[in-house]
């Protein structure tokens, strides 16, 4: 293995998606083969020593501290990973810039689009590799509806519906956390689910133009954990439903909730075009669906028809495991992600998404929230 560089990882916050992304860098020397770097899982910072002690015991990683600073000044560290509750992530991510490490972070970038700003501003300054976690980018059928929007194969693009739909917050005994609490998350299932959407939505059909959003929280008081009989207000959005104008002038509905009751992880996306269109739901992610309205229609419907593509689970060399027929998962997902973080370091080249799309994301998420405030279509890029 010699030559092989050694990336150490320090990872902050080890709460649910901190042990996904440390299962994804275990796996991934056997995802990919062969693989370009050897991970070290160098440390790991939770708030409270139990986390710690579960990162380096279930984790693997050598070292654990309450203090994150600890580990962002640490020499073995070259890479921070941020999985932390979304009020950190501008103090944690300016600080690893500041201290020359290559910087990971889960979506949402920030608290809120000054954030956003302040942090691309460090990356710029500092140099440093820079990626966001939308996994949602990686999912084979989404690489391929990528390449067949730039291809043309759509033709003019007219219309899109994007969902991200979970049920999870729909019983009203489900009680406060950072996510329901403005202050540490920036808003509701916009900024959780929506975040993804707006950044496929970008991804495959270019800028936002302009925005119309309307924001509901139905269940506006929930208990208090540790409190009984104690509840708070939920200032957040259960639902949001956003009308947007790209500006490309295809026009599109984008709906986040945490309350649509029968659904599991339901990140659906419909684009229409004058040449075809396509189809995707996350909850059947092995097929691209993709109609192609130049085929013969007649007689009787001809050959037209979707199509289901069979993008299973064809990633590109060198991803070896598993192999491209088996069934597509969530957590793959998040490894090829991961994989091309890795892989823009080793190779020096820019990763993407970056942290410029993560602030994208950022402003569309504050001009949806303005939009809904003033009940008025709001533009972007916004002024200020
Ligand atoms: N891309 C995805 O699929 C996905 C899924 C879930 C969450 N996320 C994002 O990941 C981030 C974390 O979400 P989660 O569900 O893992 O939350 P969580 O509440 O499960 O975990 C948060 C972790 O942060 C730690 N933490 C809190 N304060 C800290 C501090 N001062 N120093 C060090 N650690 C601290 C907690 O100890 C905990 O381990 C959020 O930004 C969220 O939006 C992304």
């Amino acid at each position: 293995m010699s030559g092989t560089p050694e990336i150490g990882i320090g990872l902050v916050g080890y709460g649910f998606i901190g042990r996904v992304h440390t299962l994804a860098y275990r796996m991934l020397p056997m995802l990919y083969d062969p693989f370009p770097a050897r991970i070290r899982l160098a440390g790991v910072s939770a708030a409270s020593r139990a986390s710690v002690q579960k990162g380096i015991e279930q984790g693997g990683y050598a070292y654990g501290t309450t203090d994150w600073r600890e580990l962002v000044a640490r020499d073995d560290v070259q890479v921070v990973d941020c999985c932390t509750p979304n009020h950190l992530h501008r103090e944690v991510l300016v600080a690893a810039m500041r201290a020359s490490k290559h910087v990971y972070c889960d979506k949402p970038l920030a608290l809120d689009l000054a954030e956003a700003r302040e942090i691309v501003e460090v990356a710029r300054q500092t140099g440093v590799k820079h990626q966001m976690t939308f996994n949602y980018r990686f999912v084979p059928a989404m690489m391929r509806a990528k390449q067949l929007v730039d291809e043309g194969r759509l033709g003019r693009v007219f219309s899109f519906r994007a969902a991200y739909l979970h049920a999870g917050y729909v019983d009203p005994g489900r009680p406060m956390s950072w996510r329901l609490d403005a202050a540490l998350s920036g808003g509701g299932a916009l900024v959780d689910l929506g975040s993804h959407a707006l950044d496929l939505v970008r991804f495959l059909l270019g800028e936002f133009g302009s925005v119309y959003a309307v924001t509901e929280t139905f269940i506006t008081q929930r208990p208090v954990p540790g409190r009984p009989g104690e509840t708070a207000p939920v200032e957040v959005d259960d639902l949001a439903l956003l009308t947007v104008r790209m500006a490309s002038g295809a026009v599109g509905s984008l709906e986040a909730s945490r309350l649509a009751t029968g659904t599991n992880d339901e990140l659906r996306l419909e684009i229409h075009g004058s040449d075809g269109a396509l189809r995707f739901n996350l909850m059947d992610p092995n097929w691209l669906y993709v109609y192609d309205a130049r085929e013969p229609g007649a007689p009787i419907g001809g050959e037209r028809g979707f199509k289901a593509v069979e993008t299973v689970q064809r990633y590109p060399a060198p991803a070896a495991l598993p192999g491209p027929k088996a069934t597509a998962g969530w957590l793959r997902f998040h490894a090829a992600c991961q994989y091309h973080f890795i892989a823009s370091l080793v190779e020096d080249r820019p990763p993407s998404p970056d942290f410029v799309d993560g602030m994208k994301v950022q402003e569309a998420m504050e001009a949806a929230y303005r939009s809904a405030r003033e009940q008025r279509w709001v533009s972007l890029p916004l002024d200020v």
